[in-house]
């Protein structure tokens, strides 16, 4: 049988989502393993729920490093010392820089609280893209998955989910929705990332679809 897919899962706060990912890979939901869980939070609750679970963790504090390279250097190598196939940002509040996106190529990805490219980019996180989507007026938000490239929030769309925004919701309310639907997402998407489903075509990905569902070959 061949090896599963090893995650790696970067982490600043809470870990919902990494937790989602976790059963979902301990039900079978998604033919992976976490291999290791990295903050730069020492603090995190997100370490907490991995050491329960079992799982490797490593903290390198950000501010304890001479430079962000330096931050990144140690990260890269802990994913590497594990054989990290997919890299997995789950509420990591560090942008990376393009050097680091460049050691895993195609192999990062990112959930993000509102359906981009609205609402995202710098300084959009946490209750601050909730603010924003209510202050628009948009009758609708949601979170997206996708691809981590050198810009921030700007990466290949894998998949949305979209949730109403209610007249008189509040950030409180919206981020409980939203997060509800992230953690039903972001393990889908991880599932189709290790059947070697995502194929990423520009800025597009196609899903394709799964081994055995008859198809032999593909035609154009
Ligand atoms: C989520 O809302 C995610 O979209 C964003 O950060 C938050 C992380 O939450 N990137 P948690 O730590 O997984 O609970």
């Amino acid at each position: 049988m061949p090896e599963l897919l090893r995650v790696g899962v970067l982490v600043s706060g809470g870990g919902s989502n990494l937790q989602a990912l976790v059963e979902a890979c301990r039900t079978g939901a998604i033919q992976a393993q976490i291999a290791i869980v990295v903050s730069n939070e020492p603090s995190a609750f997100a370490l907490t729920r991995a050491r329960q679970s079992g799982i490797a963790t490593a903290v390198f504090d950000h501010r304890t490093f001479a430079s962000s390279d330096a931050f990144e250097a140690r990260i890269r190598a802990e994913l590497e010392r594990h054989r990290v196939g997919l890299v997995c940002l789950a509420g990591f509040l560090r942008i990376l820089s393009p050097r680091f996106v460049d050691a895993f190529p195609g192999r990062i990805m990112n959930i993000h609280p509102a359906l981009l490219p609205a609402f995202g980019g710098k300084g959009m996180y946490g209750e601050r893209v909730h603010r924003a989507v209510l202050a628009s007026g948009a009758r609708v938000s949601g979170c997206t998955v996708h691809f981590v490239t050198a810009v921030p929030d700007a990466g290949p769309i894998i998949a949305q989910a979209v949730v109403p925004v209610d007249d008189d919701e509040t950030p409180h309310a919206l981020a409980a929705k939203i997060g509800t639907e992230e953690r039903r997402l972001y393990p889908l998407a991880v599932d189709l990332f290790a059947q070697g489903r995502l194929r990423v075509e520009g800025n597009r990905v196609r899903v394709l679809p799964p081994l055995g569902s008859g198809l032999i070959a593909e035609t154009r």
